[in-house]
């Protein structure tokens, strides 16, 4: 079997441990271009060509754990363009952008995979896909961002605002911005593309109400959590003070969890590590695998 040739975008956290598990993993899949800010790094791998996004065009599929917006649309455009597959975690471009995307994935017959964007190695999007398939989904609620679940229980446990964002920046669960993750983007973000699949329709970040937890007082043993919640008519982010019964207040530390509920059946939920470099690349790999079976799916599409 031919072995697909990678082009990565993005040396952080992700991007390094999706390096790792290239080289060390089952799949035939191999690096041949990295592109980073930081060209000097010490941790850059060997016999890889460190250059620049473009050089990821030039493989057969691009991996863009960049972040931000400009350049990643610029890629993601001249990717799927080509016809090349295109495997993001970039949560804010896929919600921002995600209709056009998706509407020239399928006019190029390109696929558009993005299972890292939300739930870090929890596999969400999968999973409201799968329940979306098999009836009509009336409600999903989540607590979707793990900074913010980190720095609300470390704050019913004692500690202060600023001592809990900096554990939660050193862990490496903070977006490289950390006000995206404590003023709610974040998790609307995520919210956006899980309603995206869960209704079959495209729906932006901009049709979120949100409202972060910056400022918010929580007294030791309260069991605050941003909470996630959308129907077909709306979405909202907000923080909620939850009964300590509700598997949502059961989330701590780095732990997201999604509860679906579809007509007829009942109710779904999925949880696990929402954050982190390993697990993230975990997703990353798994649309890697897709790909190596011959799948092209394409995020949203209708079709
Ligand atoms: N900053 C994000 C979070 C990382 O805290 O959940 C994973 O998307």
């Amino acid at each position: 079997m031919e072995r697909l040739r990678i082009g990565l975008i993005g040396w952080g956290t992700v991007g390094s441990a999706v390096g790792e598990l290239v080289r060390g993993g089952p799949l035939p899949v191999t690096l041949v271009s990295v592109a980073v800010r930081d060209r000097q790094r010490p941790d850059l791998p060997k016999g890889v060509e460190i250059g620049a996004p473009e050089a990821a065009l030039e493989a057969d599929v691009v991996v863009e754990l960049a972040g931000g917006l400009d350049g990643p649309l610029a890629w993601a455009r001249q990717a799927l363009d080509r016809g090349m597959p295109y495997v993001t975690a970039n949560k804010a471009l896929l919600a921002t952008h995600g209709k056009e995307l998706a509407e020239l994935a399928e006019r190029r017959v390109a696929a558009l995979l993005g299972s890292a964007s939300v739930g870090g190695g929890t596999p969400m999007i999968e999973t409201v896909a799968h329940l979306a398939a098999t009836g009509d989904i009336e409600h999903i609620r989540g607590v979707v961002n793990a900074t913010t679940t980190y720095i609300l229980s470390a704050m019913g446990e004692g500690r202060t605002y600023d001592e809990a964002l900096g554990e939660a920046q050193e862990a490496g669960y903070a977006e490289a911005d950390p006000s995206f993750d404590v003023d709610g983007r974040d998790a609307a973000q995520k919210l956006a593309i899980l309603a995206s699949v869960a209704w079959g329709k495209w729906r932006p970040e901009s049709d979120v109400t949100v409202e972060g937890i910056v400022g918010l007082d929580v007294e030791p043993g309260q069991n605050i959590r941003l909470v996630a919640d959308a129907t077909k008519d709306g979405m909202s982010v907000k923080p909620a003070s939850l009964d300590r019964s509700d598997p949502m207040a059961r989330a701590a530390g780095v732990e997201n969890v999604l509860e679906i509920t579809v007509a007829d059946a009942g109710v779904f939920r999925v949880s696990g590590p929402g954050a982190g470099g390993r697990v993230t690349a975990g997703a990353v790999y798994a649309d890697l695998a897709r790909l190596v079976a011959g799948e092209r799916p394409i995020l949203f599409s209708q079709g």
